[in-house]
């Protein structure tokens, strides 16, 4: 915000996440939301739904995209899909650390071959670790007993060692990912929750201001904004508290 008060400048902290299932509610809220939110996120419901005509959409109002569909696969698909992704000339994308070793350095190799032969800034990318959605009791379930922060911790020291720009976690995992990798490693930060909304399915929730001073670089917030009744004014609450 600007001193007198008006929101004249894009925040570059908000990543407003766009869960919704078709291109005209999508580009309603870019429209609304793109003079004062620089990056839009597009996952899985809505990609599968409308395809690359979305980040079409977004760069025709200068927003920038992170393309969140979690890749996770063999080597050589995610390879093939990083580079699929990257020649939509997005922002962001991201694999899943799960993957591992092998998967997460393809996706590097492939995004940055097709970033040079497009001669284009690589998208960043980012490794999800565990989901926000997710609590210890889940891990267990699944067999991963070592505990939410040890777990997150060594998947993060993976991802950068594969070369990956960042990754996807908690803001309760942001100081000690910080701690093991360095200060330009980027965290971005889903589950994130301002007083005055609701969890849903979220259950390892900070609020906006919260995550910002731990050191999140991003915020993903998707439906308090989405879903109120005015999502512009939803927005302006959040981008109040971060700035
Ligand atoms: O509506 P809400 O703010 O909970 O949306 C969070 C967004 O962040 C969703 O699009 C979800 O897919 C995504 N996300 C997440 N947890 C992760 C990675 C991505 O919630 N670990």
């Amino acid at each position: 915000m600007t001193v007198d008060g008006s929101w004249t400048m894009k925040n570059t902290k908000l990543i407003v996440a766009l869960d919704i299932p078709t291109l005209a509610e999508a580009e309603k809220l870019v429209k609304l939301l793109s003079p004062l939110v620089a990056v839009f996120k597009v996952g899985s419901e809505l990609f599968t739904a409308v395809g690359p005509s979305v980040i079409q959409m977004i760069h025709s109002y200068h927003g920038k995209v992170f393309l969140d569909l979690k890749f996770h696969d063999i080597p050589n698909t995610v390879g093939s899909a990083c580079e699929a992704a990257a020649r939509y000339k997005i922002f962001m994308l991201n694999v899943h650390t799960f993957g591992g070793k092998q998967m997460m350095f393809q996706a590097v190799q492939s995004v940055h071959k097709t970033a040079e032969e497009l001669k284009i800034d690589p998208p960043r990318i980012l490794g999800v670790t565990i989901l926000t959605s997710m609590k210890e009791t889940d891990l267990k379930e699944i067999g991963v007993n070592q505990g939410m922060e040890k777990t997150v911790e060594s998947l993060a020291v993976l991802a950068k060692a594969c070369g990956l720009d960042g990754v996807v976690a908690s803001a309760h995992e942001i100081e000690s990912i910080r701690n093991k990798t360095d200060k330009d490693f980027l965290i971005v930060t889903p589950g994130v929750r301002p007083l005055w909304a609701w969890h849903g399915d979220q259950k390892r929730v900070m609020t906006p201001k919260e995550a910002v001073e731990r050191g999140a670089n991003f915020i993903v917030v998707g439906r308090p904004i989405i879903q109120s009744p005015s999502p512009l004014e939803a927005a302006k609450m959040v981008l109040k508290e971060i700035e």
